[in-house]
Order: structure tokens, then C-alpha cells, then sequence
């Protein structure tokens, strides 16, 4: 059973520990593999942004952020990011996560959602975001440095929601 909440300054830690699991292999996020604790939960934790974690038998074992994609004209569309502890992976929690953020994203009066960064080689994540109805709608050649890949595309993904 997986709980989602938000997430709270005391979840730090924890969000931290994945976030450097997640960023280890380089095969998923472009971010800087040398980001500090401070500059990744800034990120994480951003004004703009909605900091969830999910829980399985009191521990933390995912994270979410949501956000609007864009300032603006742009801010009728929401972007989300996840992330799963690898021990975690596989058993549910991604999905559970994915269909939450959809249905806050809707409950805040997002129009659509919106993935800019869906690295082609991500199989996991294609199979998921597929599964919950995104679409591609944009293909960046060679936009991502595989570590074992080398120039690898990448995806941008949508999906409305206002169908639902
Ligand atoms: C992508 C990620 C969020 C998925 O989370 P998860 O908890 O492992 O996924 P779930 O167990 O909920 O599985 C949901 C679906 O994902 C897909 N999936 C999960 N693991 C998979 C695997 N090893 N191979 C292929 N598809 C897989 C399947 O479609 C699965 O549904 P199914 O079991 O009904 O076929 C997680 O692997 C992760 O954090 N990866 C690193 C960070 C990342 O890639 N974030 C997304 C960037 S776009």
C-alpha cells in the first residue's frame, strides 16, 4: 500500500538519498551529476513547485514534483518529475505517483501536463507514461549524453486533461 503526501522539510534527507540514487547512473536526468544537496533541494522545493513523497511501511520511497511547465501564457500546463528508490522500483509506486499527480494537477485547474525531458532509452518510463495516456509530440535528436549510449533522443510528452 503506498500513501501519498506532501512532502515536509523533515522529508529532506530521505528525498535526498533518492534524488543521488536516481542521479548516480546519469541515464535518466540531465542534471549535474556533482549537484550539491543544497542546489538539488532547492530545485526540489522550488516556489513555484508541489513536493510530494510516497511512503510504503513508514518509508519514504518516491518523490514528485509539480509545477507549471511555463510563466504565463504557459502556466495552464503542468510539469511533473519523479523519482523512485531503486529497492522500490517495479512494485507499483511510479504508477501510483503518475496518477496522483494527474488528478492534483487537475483538482489545481491544469489544462494538460507536460514532460520535456523523457530520455528515449528510459524504458520504464516511456512503458509508464504511455500507459497513462501521454503521448510523443516531439522527438530532440541526439538532446541527451547517454552515459553507456552515447547521443541518445529525447522525448517531450503530453497529455491534455481535460478528457477525463
Ligand atoms: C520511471 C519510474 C518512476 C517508474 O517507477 P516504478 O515504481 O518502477 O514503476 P511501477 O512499478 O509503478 O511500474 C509502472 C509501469 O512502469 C513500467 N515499468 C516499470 N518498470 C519497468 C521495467 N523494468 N521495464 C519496463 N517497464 C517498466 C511498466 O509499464 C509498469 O507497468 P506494468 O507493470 O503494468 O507493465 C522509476 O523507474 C524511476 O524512478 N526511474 C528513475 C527516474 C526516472 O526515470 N524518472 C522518470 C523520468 S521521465
Amino acid at each position: 500500500m503506498v500513501t501519498i503526501r506532501t512532502a515536509t522539510d523533515t522529508d529532506r534527507d530521505a528525498i535526498w538519498k533518492i534524488f543521488c540514487e536516481v542521479g548516480a547512473p546519469g541515464d535518466t536526468y540531465a542534471f549535474d551529476p556533482k549537484i550539491s544537496r543544497e542546489d538539488a533541494l532547492a530545485y526540489w522545493f522550488r516556489a513555484d513547485t508541489r513536493t510530494y513523497v510516497a511512503e510504503k511501511d513508514r518509508e519514504i520511497v518516491g518523490t514528485y514534483v509539480l509545477r507549471p511547465n511555463q510563466p504565463g501564457g504557459g502556466a495552464h500546463v503542468a510539469n511533473a518529475a519523479f523519482m523512485v528508490a531503486v529497492h522500490a522500483r517495479g512494485k507499483g509506486v511510479g504508477r501510483a505517483m503518475g496518477e496522483h499527480s494527474l488528478s492534483e494537477a487537475s483538482c489545481f485547474g491544469f489544462r494538460a501536463m507536460q514532460f520535456n525531458f523523457v530520455v528515449s532509452t528510459n524504458e520504464s518510463a516511456l512503458r509508464l507514461w504511455k500507459q497513462l495516456k501521454f503521448k510523443i509530440v516531439g522527438t530532440l535528436p541526439g538532446a541527451f549524453r547517454h552515459p553507456t549510449k552515447e547521443y541518445v533522443d529525447v522525448y517531450v510528452m503530453f497529455r491534455s486533461l481535460m478528457d477525463d
